[in-house]
């Protein structure tokens, strides 16, 4: 099956005389032949400029929790805009939105801004006034965004280079960083509480802050192992080191007070973006009241002309009331439940080694191996290429998944049963084309 995409490869064209690559984000670079023009979106679909509707489990990396363009939140921003969208001032709107996000998070102080970068950034600075120390400690294959500070070991690094388990190298995701800001940065692998322990012994004293993703939301998401987590926080609290959550994607998504609601542990700062304006772009750093309280003016910078503005802010607080008045993550969670296991269901009867990583609500599809990747080193081992050739498979069924494993499937509210059956038919589909006697040889002797 192929899809016509004459007018999206033919916009494709006239991006790249304007835009390097004919994207404004890297990520989104799919090659000279399948990178998509998206059109528009409307609940668990999108259409590309072809007009072709897929099932979106995208959501623009994450973000879009509720669906797209959903009425509600659609309706609320657009009555707001008609009074103007910034004041350099406090709005109303902001203290409705910090009011709700502080009782849903558990946290005692918020500071507002766009992206999930800034907010991280912003996390760092603070735990870094707050301790008077200047390093941090940073997992492998963890994302925490484009600051060149964290910009090392990500999720693009290449996994045989990270050199041995005990000695990691720090591995840039950029060119154009200064050398030495390495230097600010321990890389260690995720999971491994023998790792931390040694780093602890050797720089604790040194070190303001403990960064992590509580899921690994760009590498296949990885779980934590519980112990290894209580682990972090315990030796965190011993040392007087921050402990900062990076919720930008797990933060209501995976319970109203996101990772730490759902795995039982508290952090001293949090991220948080994404699925909290349902794709209007905003972000927050939260946290005790104690260690917020550095940021002031004259002491600790925080700050950005659109922080809180009023179209971010609106969008926000509309869609944190709806998740947290409506069954939204426990619908999500029933539905995505049901496509984890039919996913797993329909590769396991084709006898495709696999496994399904992750949780309901953003969930990665693994294949050539069956034990669960516990970081990013063993989640290289899998076989992505096959999984390319299944998300290239799916995409032109109508399914769109990134067809790079690392990056989760995500679900929204308006992904409901019916969309949860059409996919999973698809599924069947694809899994066919690529492992049944009429797919890719390649692909079957690849399985085996
Ligand atoms: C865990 C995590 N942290 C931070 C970021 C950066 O967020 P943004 O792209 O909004 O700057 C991302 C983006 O995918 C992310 O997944």
């Amino acid at each position: 099956m192929r899809l016509n995409q004459t007018k999206s490869q033919q916009l494709f064209r006239k991006a790249k005389q304007y835009i390097p690559y004919g994207v404004n984000s890297n990520f989104r670079y799919w090659g000279e032949e399948g990178t998509p023009i998206m059109a528009r979106g409307a609940g668990a679909y999108v259409w590309d400029a072809d007009d072709n509707r897929f099932v979106d489990y995208r959501l623009g990396f994450g973000p879009v929790i509720l669906g797209h363009a959903h009425p509600i939140v659609t309706q609320r921003v657009a009555e707001a805009i008609q009074n103007g969208v910034l004041f350099a001032a406090t709005t109303p709107i902001e203290i409705e939105l910090a009011e709700r996000f502080t009782r849903m998070t558990g946290m005692d102080k918020v500071r507002l801004s766009n992206t999930g970068s800034e907010a991280n950034m912003h996390a760092l600075r603070i735990a870094r006034a707050y301790t008077g120390r200047e390093k941090f400690i940073k997992f492998e294959g963890n994302y925490h965004g484009n600051f060149d500070y964290v910009m090392f070991s990500g999720p693009t690094a290449n996994a045989k280079l990270l050199g041995s388990r005990g000695r990691p190298h720090r591995l840039s995701a950029t060119e154009g960083m200064p050398a030495a800001i390495r230097n600010y940065m321990i890389s260690l692998p995720y999971n491994d509480s023998e790792m931390l322990e040694r780093a602890l012994i050797q720089h604790s004293s040194e070190v303001a802050a403990v960064v992590l993703e509580p899921i690994m939301g760009n590498v296949a998401c990885i779980l934590p192992d519980p112990a290894w987590l209580h682990r972090v926080r315990a030796r965190c609290d011993e040392l007087g080191i921050v402990l900062i959550f990076d919720e930008v994607k797990t933060g209501f998504r995976l319970a109203n007070g996101g990772a730490q609601e759902y795995f039982g542990i508290r952090a001293d700062l949090a991220a948080y973006a994404k699925a909290m304006g349902n794709g209007f772009p905003i972000s927050a750093v939260a946290g005790r009241a104690e260690i917020m309280a550095v940021v002031e003016p004259g002491r600790v910078a925080h700050g950005g002309t659109y922080c809180g503005n009023v179209v971010a802010a609106t969008a926000a607080a509309t869609t944190l009331e709806i998740i947290e008045t409506q069954p939204v993550i426990d619908t999500i969670f029933a539905n995505g439940r049901r496509l984890m296991t039919g996913i797993g269901e329909i590769l396991g009867r084709r006898g495709v080694p696999h496994v399904v990583t992750g949780v309901p609500s953003m969930f990665s599809v693994l294949l050539g191996k069956e034990e669960a990747p516990t970081d990013y080193r063993s989640y290289s081992e899998f076989d992505a290429e096959l999984f390319g050739l299944l998300g290239g498979e799916l995409i032109r069924q109508g399914v769109l998944v990134d067809d790079d494993p690392r990056e989760p499937w995500f679900m929204s509210y308006s992904h409901d049963a019916a969309v949860i059956d059409e996919t999973l038919n698809r599924v069947e589909d694809a899994v066919n084309a690529v492992f049944g006697r009429a797919g890719h040889p390649q692909a079957v002797q690849r399985a085996a």
